[in-house]
């Protein structure tokens, strides 16, 4: 595996590989790597010639307050994950490769980045849609994999790329999950003993959620309250949001029908965590 610190050095490497005619593949992530990245990485190398992962922990993105200082940085081990899953070149650039000291010029998506996580962290869209767009002209890939854990980022991306016109395909992936069903995240081993238990109310009240849609439950208020009383009933869980949306839209519907997304964004402990669902709801 190639390991590019310079925008030099991973530009000559893709162009090598393209000049031979491989497609690029490529996988965004701010590393402290686990099933849920390395599953887009699989996916990745069955699909394209020229495997390129990023890792890079984008301050751009965090607010003020957030945990871009401790934010977890096992290189070494996600050197070894990305080195097993066949990777060709892994760019992992340091903040001033990136960001010149009088940089000054952002990508903004103004609609589908508004709500939701937009909405608790502003100019949070702002950061992931500037880095992106700046990793997308690096290394000009063919495709690109994201993850539906992060399902308002994938949304946006996707209509960033298709906005500015960027010549890549953006590819989504499912949530991994833990055996015990908490969505995998780099952010997941901030949780103590406890915390790890508590976090489980997402995924139980997502859970839920669907048992309601199934059994018929139209009326967006009635399962949000459900989900918010699964949540508050473990310990240590705060509420950011629970809201439910016209998947595509992102905008927040009364009764659901067709595609919808349910997602929520809880804190437990001092931890922020998210978590989603998209339910199909077949037309009568
Ligand atoms: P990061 O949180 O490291 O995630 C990198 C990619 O892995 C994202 O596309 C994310 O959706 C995906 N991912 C994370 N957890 C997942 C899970 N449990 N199942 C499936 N996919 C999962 O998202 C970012 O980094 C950054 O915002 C980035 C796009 C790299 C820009 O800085």
């Amino acid at each position: 595996m190639i390991i590019a610190k310079t925008i030099d050095h991973t530009r000559e490497a893709v162009n090598a590989a393209k000049r031979k005619g491989k497609s690029i593949g490529f996988v965004p992530t701010m590393g402290a790597l686990h099933d849920g990245h390395l599953s887009l990485v699989r996916r990745a190398k069955r699909d394209t010639d020229f495997v390129v992962a990023s890792i890079f922990v984008n301050p751009a993105q965090f607010g003020p307050g957030e945990d871009l200082k401790k934010y977890p940085r096992p290189f070494g081990k996600d050197k070894t994950l990305l080195i097993k899953e066949g990777v060709d070149l892994l760019f992992f650039p340091g903040a001033g490769e990136i960001y010149a000291a009088d940089f000054s010029t952002y990508v903004e998506e103004r609609c589908l980045s508004k709500p939701l996580c937009g909405a608790s962290r502003p100019g949070h869209f702002n950061g992931v849609c500037t880095v992106v767009a700046k990793l997308f002209n690096i290394i000009r890939p063919n495709t690109a994999y994201f993850g539906a854990k992060d399902y308002q980022q994938l949304q946006v991306i996707k209509r960033m790329a298709r906005d500015l016109n960027f010549s890549v395909k953006i590819e989504a992936m499912p949530i991994v999950r833990e055996p015990d069903g908490l969505a995998m995240s780099s952010r997941n081993a901030y949780l103590n003993r406890e915390e790890r238990r508590n976090a489980l109310c997402l995924d139980i009240a997502l859970r839920e959620a669907k048992r309601a849609v199934d059994a018929g439950v139209r009326e967006s208020g009635q399962v949000i309250s459900l989900m918010k009383t699964i949540v508050l009933s473990h310990k240590n869980a705060k509420i950011d949001y629970i809201e439910i949306m016209d998947a595509d839209s992102l905008t927040s519907v009364e009764k659901m029908n067709g595609k919808v997304l349910i997602a929520l964004a809880v804190v437990v402990g001092k931890t922020r965590l998210i978590d989603n669902l998209v339910i199909k709801i077949p037309t009568r």
